[in-house]
Parts: C-alpha cells; sequence; structure tokens
C-alpha cells in the first residue's frame, strides 16, 4: 500500500541547541517543507526521561519548550504551513506509546546504544522511561502514520526500532487490519530515517572523535544556536586541530578527526561538499580556513539567534503556535488513534 508520505520530526527541550542540532536536523526540516507536508515536534516528554537536574525544572522545561520552537520559526520553518507544537499537548504520543510497549519487546530496548551511554555505569538508577525512550519516539512518529524522518545519525538505531514496532502491529493484527478496510493488513508505514548532508554527525570542537552534545560539561566542545559573533570566533579559534595543513583531498581527512569535522561544518553551512572546500582550502593552514569558518558561521548563525531572541521574548506568540501547531496535530492523532483502538479491539463511543 502506498502511504501518503509526510514528514515527522523531533527536537528535544533540553538546552544548549547547537550546530549539531541545526546541521544534523534542523536544515533538513526546512528543506523538507519544499515537498512534504511536514510535523515538527518539541519533545517535552521525552526530555522528562533524564534526571532532573538535567532538564533543569519545571520553569527551564517551559523556557526550552518556547527556545526550540523559536529555533524551528527563526530558522524558517513556516508554522501556517506545517505543523509546529509540543508533545504533552497531544496525548495521542502517550497512548499510542501504551500500546507499543506491548509490541515492543524487551530484548530490542536491551540493545539501545544509546541508553546504555545516557544511563551510564549506574543502570538501575535511571528511570524507567530513558528505557523506554525508543518507544515513545515510535508512538511520536506512527502517531501521523509519518513515512519519512530527518534525523542525525546518532538516531538510526531508534528510527530501525520505530520500523520493527509497526511491522509487528501489522503483523500482529494482520487480521483485524483487513476487517476493517485495511486491505493489505498493513496499518502503519515503516517509517524511512532521512540521515543527509555533509554534517549528520558534528564532532565535539574540543574532540574530534566525540559527538557535539548538548550535555558536554565544556561550553567550548559546541556552538550554541544562542552564541553571539565573538563567542562563536573564540570557540573556532580555539578548536583543536593537528599541525598538518590541510589535505586537497576528501580522503586525507581519513584519521584527521577534527579536520574532517570542520571541514564537514563548513561543507554543510555553505551548501557545499566537503571536496569543494577542499578545492578551495586544501594545502592551506588551519588558520585561514579558521577564520573563513568564523566568518560563515557568524553570517550564517547570527540572523537565527537575533529571531531566536526576539520570539523568545515574546512567549504569548510563542505559545500561540504551539496551542495552534497542537491543535492541527491532534486532528490527525485522533483518526489514528480511532483505527488503533478498533484495530486492537478496545471498546469505543463511535
Ligand atoms: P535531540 O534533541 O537529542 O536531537 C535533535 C536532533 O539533532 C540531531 N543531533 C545531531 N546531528 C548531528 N550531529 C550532532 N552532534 C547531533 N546531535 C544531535 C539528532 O540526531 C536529532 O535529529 N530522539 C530525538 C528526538 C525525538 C525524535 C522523535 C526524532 C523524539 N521523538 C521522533 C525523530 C522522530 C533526539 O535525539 O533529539
Amino acid at each position: 500500500m502506498a502511504f501518503v508520505e509526510r514528514v515527522f520530526s523531533g527536537v528535544q527541550p533540553t538546552g544548549n541547541l547547537h550546530l549539531g542540532n541545526y546541521l544534523g536536523a534542523i536544515v533538513n526540516f526546512v528543506k523538507l517543507q519544499e515537498t512534504h507536508n511536514c510535523l515538527y515536534c518539541v519533545v517535552d516528554m521525552h526530555a522528562l526521561t533524564q534526571p532532573v537536574s538535567v532538564w533543569g525544572g519545571p520553569a527551564e522545561l517551559a523556557r526550552n519548550t518556547r527556545e526550540v520552537t523559536a529555533a524551528f520559526i527563526a530558522s524558517g520553518i513556516d508554522a501556517k504551513k506545517h505543523i509546529v507544537f509540543n508533545q504533552s499537548q497531544v496525548s495521542g504520543h502517550a497512548e499510542l506509546a501504551w500500546i507499543f510497549n506491548c509490541v515492543a519487546r524487551v530484548g530490542w530496548l536491551n540493545r539501545m546504544t544509546q541508553f546504555k551511554e545516557k544511563a551510564g555505569k549506574d543502570r538501575e538508577n535511571a528511570s524507567v522511561g530513558l528505557y523506554d525512550y525508543p518507544v515513545l519516539m515510535a508512538a511520536d512518529i506512527l502517531l501521523y502514520r509519518a513515512t519519512h524522518v530527518p534525523v542525525g545519525e546518532d538516531q538510526k538505531q531508534h528510527l530501525e526500532l520505530s520500523r520493527d514496532i509497526a511491522q509487528k502491529f501489522n503483523n500482529d493484527f494482520g487480521d483485524s487490519i483487513r476487517s476493517h478496510g485495511f486491505n493489505e493488513g498493513l496499518f502503519f508505514p515503516q517509517p524511512e530515517p532521512l540521515i543527509t548532508g555533509p554534517a549528520t554527525r558534528v564532532m565535539s570542537l574540543r574532540d574530534g572523535t566525540k559527538k557535539m552534545s548538548k550535555s558536554d560539561s565544556s561550553d567550548n566542545s559546541r556552538i550554541n544556536l544562542t552564541d553571539d559573533a565573538d563567542i562563536i570566533a573564540q570557540k573556532i579559534r580555539k578548536a583543536k586541530t593537528d599541525p598538518e595543513p590541510l589535505p586537497s583531498e576528501e580522503k586525507g581527512l581519513e584519521a584527521r578527526p577534527e579536520a574532517d569535522n570542520l571541514v564537514g561544518i563548513f561543507a554543510a553551512l555553505s551548501g557545499r561538499t566537503k571536496s569543494d572546500v577542499l578545492v578551495e582550502f586544501g594545502g592551506g593552514q588551519f588558520s585561514n580556513f579558521k577564520n573563513s569558518l568564523v566568518e560563515l558561521c557568524v553570517a550564517k548563525l547570527s540572523p537565527i539567534a537575533a529571531e531566536m531572541k526576539r520570539l523568545v521574548a515574546d512567549p504569548g506568540y510563542v505559545d500561540s503556535i504551539l496551542i495552534e501547531g497542537a491543535n492541527r496535530a491532534r486532528d490527525i492523532a485522533a483518526e489514528t488513534m480511532k483505527s488503533t483502538k478498533d484495530i486492537v479491539g478496545f471498546v469505543r463511543k463511535h
């Protein structure tokens, strides 16, 4: 069965939105608006899976939810044409996650590397929500029967789990799905990850083998979307490099993680390929390249930071976007939940 193509993706409101979130995800969200109907969600329920000290408590959560929304809009997401909302305003996410909890297998979740990383050594003390995180993520996507999901590379395994959940639901309830008029026995699509561009995994500026992350204790490891021009310049100038000049060809970046990362960032920000960037800068010193990277980064990010600041100063307006988006999301979600409940055999008012 051909499903109507629809895009869904989410970003957690856990503070410190950075260049990795922007280049790995948000830039692609903006592009996909031209070809697809899109839903972009601030996943506030996912934020709760970490200890309160990580997401900062209720006031921080609300502030960060508005800030991510502002980042979406400031980056060029059109909340009139597409749907921008926060997860907790649409109860279907939690409802569908419960049903999926009963479809997903413990063995599947035990293989999730991100749980292992986030839980660290003290796994007994991790929240049940952190363990269940990818099931809620599958519910986010499939509540809208979304077919395409733009994400950074770190989400690939979670997307595979979403596909497994969709497939197992379709198998487990195949007869019921058919008897409810879905003739090919397919109710949920298998969502495809879209992991594209030269910066699907932006690395830390202090260590090219570590992912750029919101939770890194060193602020110098990342460029935040709210950093001003001076801070961006400082962080790029301090970024770790190696003593060799830049190579002239992409294969010369192998085993040079820091160089590879900075060239990838340049390529992604300028809409060019890494090879193309090396044609310009290959053979030259890092200092020249870094100066150009600072200029490019400031030119691209400063307008976004300024617009975010303006939007965050008007929380009433930001909330109105989220409320309107949630109303529209709820309409789509209601259709999926009605059919899902019928398929499962839950008695409901018709
Ligand atoms: P979050 O908030 O951790 O990350 C948001 C997006 O940014 C991408 N990303 C990166 N991309 C490249 N380089 C990096 N260093 C980097 N760091 C983060 C992430 O891959 C992600 O696309 N679990 C999701 C949130 C989510 C979701 C969903 C996504 C919840 N439900 C449903 C898609 C569909 C996450 O990692 O958020």
